[in-house]
């Protein structure tokens, strides 16, 4: 089979690298919080658990431990990295950019980074401008950053909103390839018209921060989640669909999707609608809750972690977010089997112990 691809120079994912902290937010402890129950959660999210940042933990100490983890998985130094590119809707502060703060603790200072806003599209998003960076020589080495404290802009006193969000980082690094391998497609979109279904009203030049912004918990997200629910669902569908086309392969040709993880009926929806088992989409929403923009390169590290993905297989990577934006790519895998003790470490801390965060 001829696979077509329509990028200049062909790029890969070359390391993978995640971070998660070590405080866990039990279904059980928002019942004390608001009036939900474990099983509500559950049942209408898949959430059981997820991750919540040390208080001295902002967005770029998450995501330096997951880019230090991807760049030793690509065994590709700091100093070799031309751009950062750091996905993100919580970065540490407006400016200085989360990125450059990131290539500050990371000392790769011969980088260009910045941060892109695309919700939780974000990831996306940043290996489509990746792609398109190594694709046409303007770089050879891109890491490209999912990461969120999204428990900094969660109301805890809203039920709709507050049990679904955690926090994450995942990293990958990009480098050019073989003709025929690694990102063979990549599709995304925007819809400002759907801005205020997922929003955070205030804080920066529409409604800046005030002592009445504070009190109305303006700095927080607002979200209509039942106009998401099937939004998110066609467009995934649509999005990945576009992908199989531009590549000449089938649904059934996937060995891997990997889907954001926004709610658990939303990923079996879409598994459903393309025809997977339930064993090609893998789930992680049970122990994270939605990390955003982190939730792809963190379901895409366990899964490398896990030894499950060789080369030649083809993964799909779906996800819909604020905006509204959405996406998916196709990549023919090429790294071979990595080491397993990055994925174990960041679940019980024992690796973040020994990674500094500042
Ligand atoms: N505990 C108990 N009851 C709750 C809770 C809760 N935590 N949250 C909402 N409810 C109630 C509602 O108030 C409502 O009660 P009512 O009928 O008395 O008004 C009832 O449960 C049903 O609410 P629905 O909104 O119909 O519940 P639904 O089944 O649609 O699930 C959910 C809500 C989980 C938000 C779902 O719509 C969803 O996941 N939507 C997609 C949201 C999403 O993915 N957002 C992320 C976007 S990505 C990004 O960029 C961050």
């Amino acid at each position: 089979m001829t696979l077509r691809h329509d990028s200049v120079r062909p790029v890969t994912i070359v390391g993978t690298g995640m971070y998660v902290p070590d405080r866990v937010l039990s279904n059980a402890d928002f019942e004390r919080l608001v009036d939900t129950s474990d099983e509500w959660i559950r049942e209408r999210t898949g959430i059981r658990e997820r991750r919540i940042a040390a208080p001295d933990q902002a967005s770029s100490d998450l995501a330096l431990i997951a880019s230090q983890r991807a760049l030793a998985c690509a065994r590709i130094a700091p100093s070799d990295i031309d751009h950062i590119v750091v996905a993100t809707t919580t970065p540490d502060r407006i400016l200085p950019s989360c990125a450059c703060t990131l290539q500050m603790k990371l000392g790769a200072s011969g980088a260009a980074a910045y941060d892109i806003f695309a919700a939780c599209t974000g990831f996306v998003f940043g290996l489509a401008l990746g792609r398109s960076l190594i694709g046409s020589r303007a770089a050879d080495t891109v890491l490209v950053v999912g990461v969120e404290t999204l428990s900094r802009i969660v109301d805890y006193t809203d039920r709709n909103t507050c049990v679904l969000f955690g926090d994450g980082a995942g990293a990958v690094v990009l480098r050019p390839c073989a003709d025929g391998e690694g990102i063979l497609a990549i599709d995304i979109r925007s819809d400002g018209d759907l801005g205020e279904v997922l929003e955070v009203p205030a804080g920066i030049s529409r409604n800046p921060a005030s002592a009445a912004t504070v009190a109305a918990r303006e700095h927080t997200i607002r979200m209509q989640g039942k106009k998401l629910f099937p939004f998110a669902v066609r467009t995934m569908e649509e999005s990945t669909r576009r992908c199989l086309e531009r590549v000449g392969i089938g649904a059934e040709d996937l060995d891997f999707v990997v889907s954001h993880q926004a709610n658990l009926r939303i990923i079996d929806a879409v598994r459903e609608r393309l025809g997977l088992p339930a064993d090609k989409v893998p789930v992680n929403i049970d122990r994270y809750g939605n990390t955003s923009s982190a939730s792809i390169p963190i379901t895409l590290d366990e899964l490398v972690r896990a030894g499950r993905l060789k080369p030649g297989h083809h993964v799909g990577m779906c996800a819909f977010g604020g905006g509204a934006t959405w996406g998916a790519s196709l990549v023919r895998w090429t790294m071979a089997r990595q080491g397993g003790k990055s994925d174990a470490g960041a679940r019980d801390g024992r690796l973040a112990a020994s990674h500094p965060t500042s």
